[in-house]
């Protein structure tokens, strides 16, 4: 099997224009966790399944492989900040930022691109991430333009006429 640098592999990855969500739970200890996460993806439509992946190495991740439901906030243009704050560990992500109870209780952005609650339908080895199923509870769609990461930039999404134009 080649192996591959795993330098070049960041870098390829980097160049994948990935969404930009923050991933929110509540313990039974009525702790709240969240961490940003660019690998949210859709999964099956029937049944609805996403899955969304925490690393092993996350302080958050035991608390979501390990949990009954949680909420996909997907991030709008404007939420580079918030963003920032939720990459960062080590500190209270919770006080003093938006966040606040949403689907099933759990915290959210009230004006995120859309918010998708699931209850944890599986956990999956990912290599040095966790692989989180998640059967989806309901969505809520707003208004808002999404942001995406690309590059290691929060940026919007650009839409050619060209391609916008293809089938
Ligand atoms: C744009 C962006 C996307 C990220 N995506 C993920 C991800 O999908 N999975 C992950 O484990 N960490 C991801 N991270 C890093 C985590 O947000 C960060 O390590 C977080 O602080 C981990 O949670 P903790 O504070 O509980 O340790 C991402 C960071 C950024 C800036």
């Amino acid at each position: 099997m080649p192996t591959v640098d795993p330098a070049d592999f960041v870098r390829a990855m980097a160049r994948v224009p990935a969404p930009v969500t923050i991933v929110t739970t509540v313990d039974a200890a009525g702790r709240r966790w969240g961490f940003t996460a660019s690998s949210f993806s859709s999964l099956s439509l029937d049944p609805p399944l996403v899955l969304v992946c925490p690393a092993r190495t996350a302080s958050c991740h035991d608390a979501f492989v390990t949990a009954d439901r949680f909420l996909v906030n997907v991030l709008a243009a404007g939420h580079t900040g918030i963003a920032k704050a939720f990459a960062r560990s080590g500190h209270d992500k919770f006080t003093g930022s938006a966040m606040e109870p949403c689907e099933a209780g759990l915290p959210g952005l009230r004006d995120a691109t859309a918010r998708i609650a699931c209850a944890l339908h599986d956990v999956a080895d990912g290599g040095d991430h966790s692989i989180l199923v998640g059967r989806v509870l309901s969505v809520s769609v707003g208004p808002a333009e999404p942001m995406v990461y690309c590059d290691r930039r929060f940026t919007r999404p650009g839409v050619s006429p060209a391609l916008a134009s293809t089938p």
